[in-house]
């Protein structure tokens, strides 16, 4: 029997812990996890290389044609061959992104790669609009949302993590303004599906959001995980 292709999409605010919670759920189920964040930050980061202007349309467009982008399953991210995984968690890409997932030309060519990977196998797929826009007819989709001063915490201490130097003023700021572009913009804006589950996880610990996106899962489709 051919098994069944499930999509899983999270969509949520900068820093929610998307991320984390799709990672570990898709490893989880045995399912691909798909970072489209990672996409868009990819571009940005071409854009910015090559010394376009990441704010103007018309010359950010220029390099849609051509343009490729691997997702690999261990987390790295590789944009025209570059590996980009580290440059596009810097403050010059964050502070940009939310100007190229505003442009509509892009956004529709990086839609066209998210299908076409969550036509292929089971997904978990994280972003803004996946439940709204890029896979309407996902099989699950969550709403993960946190305090704004949580999700600055939260992405302050990753960077840190990750050797990225930001001041927390400085995550907090980026995290307020990214919310009110990406929830702003005319096409595919950040908004909850009407369909999609609520998780406000500002209270709760990474295995409890796992468990209740697993639960979530379950429920909707009778998909376990093996623990
Ligand atoms: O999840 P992230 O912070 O890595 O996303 C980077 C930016 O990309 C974010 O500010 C909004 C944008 N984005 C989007 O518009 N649509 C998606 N599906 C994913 C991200």
């Amino acid at each position: 029997m051919e098994e069944k292709i499930i999509s899983v999409a999270i969509d949520g605010p900068a820093a929610a812990g998307k991320s984390t919670v799709a990672k570990r759920v898709a490893k989880l189920l045995g399912f691909t996890y798909i970072d489209t964040g990672a996409m868009y930050r990819a571009f940005t980061y071409a854009v910015i290389k090559k010394g376009l202007d990441p704010k103007v349309e018309s010359q950010a467009i220029t390099l849609i044609e051509g343009m490729t982008i691997e997702l690999e399953d261990d987390g790295r991210v590789i944009c025209n061959g570059e590996d980009v995984s580290k440059p596009i968690r810097e403050p010059l890409v964050s502070g940009n992104v939310s100007y190229i997932a505003a442009m509509k030309p892009i956004r529709l060519a990086l839609v066209e790669m998210q299908r076409a990977m969550a036509n292929k196998k089971s997904v978990v797929m994280d972003g803004r609009d996946i439940g709204t826009y890029v896979l309407p007819d996902a099989n699950v989709k969550i709403f993960q949302i946190a305090s704004v001063e949580t999700r600055a915490i939260r992405r302050y201490e990753e960077n840190l993590s990750k050797g990225i130097n930001t001041s927390l003023e400085e995550v907090e700021e980026d995290v307020r303004k990214r919310d009110y572009i990406d929830s702003h913009r005319d096409f595919a804006p950040l908004k909850p599906a009407s369909d999609s589950v609520l998780i406000d996880t500002s209270y709760m610990d990474i295995d409890q959001v796992v468990d209740a996106v697993l639960k979530v899962i379950k429920d909707k489709t009778g998909v376990e995980a093996c623990h």
